[in-house]
């Protein structure tokens, strides 16, 4: 988009924000021009706690559904509208019923189910409690049963099993395509180029990926470790989108990140742009609701994440 474009629309967006009283929150993984017209913008917990406590009538989610599904069963009374209603994340629908009901007759009352936020609103309510790739260990450490099945995704279900050795961890066999794509000989390539980088690994990436980095973390884990890093050179093995915001951060520091040669870009995420924000507040399109049969168990595994991620 030309600069003048790119202003024009920025300018429609805040007269249009006023008019309907809206907040516009976006994810680290859509494109620049989504990201520069936000009010907001940051890792999924950080969105979902946000979307629980602003004051407003209307949210925008720059995201993928599961983000805006989230959003309206925290704030049921308010309009959340997706730009792009099409962006769907397809780890969020990688778990059958039945996995979930043979593990619970399997482990009965001793069983949690923890359901990652990236999942529908169907098997939230399925669930005991939803996680975050940022609190997700904090979360499986802090529950009272000892067997936990980990839904969707097997990679952080992984990655948590081995932070929290004392719990039996049951994997699914879920996955981030775009993260699960990371492949190993490209990050061992960056590492034979900038031997005194540190690996920054986003936890859906495969155990071969993450054995090599030296921070594992959510997206504004990774952002905040470059930040405050004392190194020069950083390999990012996650989502590309997050180059915009570290760009920003790093700017005049000397430091540099690079990306494996196979850019990840999670096609989902990058359909999200700063026009589609404008049309959804001009046409007032996109606006999502959630499956009334499972909103109250959904919206309870949500807010008992918010209860035990507090510190
Ligand atoms: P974060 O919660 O780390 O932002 O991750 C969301 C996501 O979809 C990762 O692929
Ligand atoms: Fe889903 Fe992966 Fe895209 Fe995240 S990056 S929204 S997990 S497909």
């Amino acid at each position: 988009m030309a600069d003048k474009e790119t202003g024009d629309i920025a300018e429609r967006i805040c007269e249009l924000k006023k008019e309907q009283d809206a907040v516009i929150l976006a994810h680290y993984y859509v494109q620049d021009s989504a990201q520069d017209v936000a009010d907001y913008i940051g890792d999924s917990f950080y969105l979902s706690r946000l979307a629980a406590g602003l004051e407003c009538r209307t949210l925008v989610f720059a995201g993928v559904r599961f983000m805006a599904e989230s959003a309206k069963l925290l704030s049921p009374e308010k309009t959340v509208l997706m730009p792009e209603p099409r962006a769907d994340c397809p780890m969020a629908h990688m778990v059958r019923k039945e996995t979930v009901d043979k593990a619970r007759e399997t482990y009965g009352d001793d069983l949690a189910v923890a359901c990652y936020v990236n999942s529908t609103t169907e098997m939230k309510a399925w669930s005991d409690v939803c996680v975050t790739s940022s609190n997700a260990v904090k979360i499986v450490s802090r529950l009272p049963q000892h067997h936990v099945l980990f839904i969707p995704d097997m990679n952080l279900g992984r990655y948590v099993a081995e932070q929290v050795p004392d719990k039996h961890i049951i994997l699914n066999d879920g996955f981030c395509p775009t993260h699960e794509a990371i492949e190993l000989s490209e990050i061992e390539d960056l590492m034979v180029r900038y031997p005194e980088a540190v690996v920054c690994a986003h936890p859906e990436c495969t155990p071969w990926v993450l054995e090599k980095a030296g921070y594992v973390g959510s997206t504004s884990g990774i952002i905040r470790r470059v930040e405050e890093g004392t190194e020069t050179d950083y390999i990012i093995a996650t989502v590309y989108g997050v180059s915009h915001r570290i760009n920003e951060g790093i700017a005049g520091s000397g430091k540099r990140i690079h990306f494996p040669k196979t850019t990840p870009i999670c096609p989902n995420m990058h359909m999200v742009t700063g026009e589609k924000i404008l049309s959804c507040l001009e046409n007032h399109t996109g606006e999502i609701d959630v499956d009334e049969a499972c909103t109250a168990g959904a919206r309870r595994a949500l807010q008992r994440m918010l209860e035990l991620a507090k510190d």
